[in-house]
């Protein structure tokens, strides 16, 4: 083998084993779960919901696909998420909130089927912080 050759050869291998994969880890990486960009803050509620609630309900914001229960975007607003000014804006998620809130402390019952919704699913400052994320993020889908 001439060094040439051996050189090219060199550089296939190192195509080969390092970038190819690192390109399909990265692709798969980045499309995995379908969530959206959400405020820092927002972050840990985000994967609490995926976690907790996702398996249940479908919520764009968290790209779960749930249907068990009913999809949080359309049931919570089903007009889009909150608009008007920021005082507007806050009322709207204040009482989204306590909705969403009320719903995990308490659990849902449907007409036919008690604890239907089970509830305690989250202790009282994880529930916080998935109401707080539900309500300002419903909608988007
Ligand atoms: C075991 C499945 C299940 C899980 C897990 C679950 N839910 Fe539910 N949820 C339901 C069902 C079912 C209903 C509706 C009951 C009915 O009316 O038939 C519901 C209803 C709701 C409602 C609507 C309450 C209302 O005011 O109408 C909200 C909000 C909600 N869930 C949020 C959540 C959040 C947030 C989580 C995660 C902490 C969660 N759910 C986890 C099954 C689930």
């Amino acid at each position: 083998m001439s060094k040439r050759t051996f050189i090219w050869f060199g550089v296939l291998i190192l195509v080969l084993a390092v970038v190819i994969p690192f390109a399909a880890f990265r692709a798969k990486g980045d499309g995995e779960t379908g969530e959206t960009e959400v405020p820092n803050g927002l972050k840990q509620a985000q994967s609490l919901f995926v976690t907790n609630c996702g398996t249940c309900h479908a919520l764009y914001s968290a790209g779960t696909d749930g249907n068990y229960g009913p999809d949080l975007d359309e049931l919570l607003a089903a007009s889009g998420p909150p608009e008007g000014d920021q005082e507007k804006i806050e009322e709207t998620v204040k009482n989204l909130k306590g909705r969403v809130f009320n719903a995990i402390e308490n659990g849902v019952d449907s007409s036919t089927t008690p604890g239907r919704m089970p509830p305690g699913i989250l202790n009282e400052e994880q529930a916080e912080e998935v109401s707080e994320f539900v309500a300002r993020t419903a909608g988007q889908g």
